[in-house]
């Protein structure tokens, strides 16, 4: 047989899917699995919302693309939406989470560049972040492994251990730009930075005339039970980066600035083709109308505490599989004892996805609109899951 023509970059778990509805997902010969990973948070409103799927083929028989030569109505009222919404004044929009850094980490040199300080193009990071795989951005994140073999490191990134204040103040010098972080690391294993620290690093920003940029890819967009998760530490950046859930599955992503922070951003600094095209427009502002509905984020923060709550106890019953549960409302790990992919290959079993990630941790990051009902089967099929790795590691030992 041929092998395939694909490139061999992803270790693909041997599932294919033909279908999904909501929470649910079908395989071509009609097996349905619970979904809690959600496209690693992208299907914000579960599978085939129908007020997804009608905002994009109305729009698919009208106009797809256009070109950002010319005005682009859709993408001026979600820029206006995202900003009435957020701390930000201007919005650039990107296909991608990795092209919303980018545009960030443009953006924080380009306004030390205006200020008269060109100098400034450093951009302080912390350890086991993820900011995405452009060569700017696997730089930012710094991890070994995705840098191995791409040629020198591009210039400009300092990384700091998590949470550590003392190599945050030793890092800043007076070529730094900006501090670069994720309120809650995805990739990095759930980890969320606690709100005091959060607010230490707006201080510090200010204090030394950094920018601080925030990487709400994953925890963007109502994922935390808020809009965006640095609202829990009652800051705002100066710079933010989304993406994921704001498309709801279509490819989008968006650099929100304030209007200070994004003053270099003149004609011709910066461009794409096709970020924010009038099809990727009409899904984000479709996103927006069901993520802004009173009540929504309430029920993620409900449904988010009702999972942590039932997943405690799914912990305390099987202390050798799990070790412990972490995160905010969608958003959540769970840290394991046993090896992580263990207990993601016993929940398929259990027909259920969920999602690796650092720190031997599994992530739940089902769709937003996840019901009462959901969440219960959600819980009932971990202890399954947890309760049939706990016998086989009993009969290994
Ligand atoms: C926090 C964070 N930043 C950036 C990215 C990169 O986004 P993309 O894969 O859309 O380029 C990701 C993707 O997983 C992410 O989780």
């Amino acid at each position: 047989m041929r092998e395939s023509a694909l490139y061999g970059t992803y270790a693909r778990q041997p599932l294919a899917f033909e279908r999904g509805e909501g929470c649910w997902i079908e395989t071509a010969d009609g097996e349905r699995y619970l979904d809690f990973a959600a496209g690693i948070a992208v299907n914000s409103l579960g599978h085939a919302h129908p007020h997804l799927v009608e905002a994009l083929t109305e729009q698919a028989g009208k106009l797809w693309h256009v070109s950002n030569v010319y005005e682009i109505p859709g993408q001026a009222r979600l820029g206006e939406r995202l900003a009435e919404s957020s701390f930000a004044e201007k919005v650039f929009f990107t296909n991608s989470g990795a092209e919303a850094l980018e545009c960030a980490i443009k953006t924080a040199r380009r306004y030390h560049h205006v200020n008269g300080q060109p100098e400034r193009i450093r951009i302080i990071t912390f350890e086991g972040a993820f900011h995405g795989r452009t060569l700017a951005t696997i730089a930012a994140g710094g991890q070994a492994k995705y840098l191995e073999g791409f040629g020198p490191k591009v210039e400009g990134f300092d990384q700091v251990p998590f949470g550590d204040e003392e190599a945050l103040l030793k890092a800043i010098g007076p070529e730094t730009a900006a501090i670069l972080v994720e309120p809650i690391q995805g990739e990095g294993g759930v980890r969320p930075v606690p709100n005091a620290f959060m607010r230490r690093l707006r201080e510090l920003c200010d204090r030394h005339g950094l920018l601080l940029i925030l990487d709400e890819v994953q925890s963007g967009v109502g994922r935390t039970g808020k809009l965006f998760a640095h609202e829990w530490a009652e800051i705002t950046p100066d710079l933010m980066a989304v993406a994921k859930g704001i498309g709801g599955g279509f490819p989008l992503g968006a650099c929100l600035a304030t209007a200070e922070a994004a003053k270099g951003m003149t004609p011709g600094t910066h461009g794409t083709t096709f970020g924010g095209n009038p099809l990727a427009m009409a899904v984000g502002n479709a996103v927006l109308d069901v993520v802004l509905e009173d009540g929504f984020l309430e029920n993620i923060a409900a449904r988010g505490l009702q999972l942590k709550q039932g997943l405690a106890a799914v912990a305390d019953e099987f202390p050798d599989v799990i070790e412990g549960i972490r995160g905010e409302g969608l958003m959540i790990g769970i840290k394991c004892k046993v090896q992580n992919l263990r207990l993601l290959e016993a929940l398929r079993d259990q027909k259920m996805l969920v999602v690796p990630a650092g720190d031997n941790v599994l992530r739940l990051l089902p769709p937003l609109i996840v019901t009462e009902d959901e969440i219960r089967e959600a819980v009932k099929r971990i202890h399954d899951a947890a309760a049939a790795v706990n016998a086989t590691e009993k009969a290994d030992a």
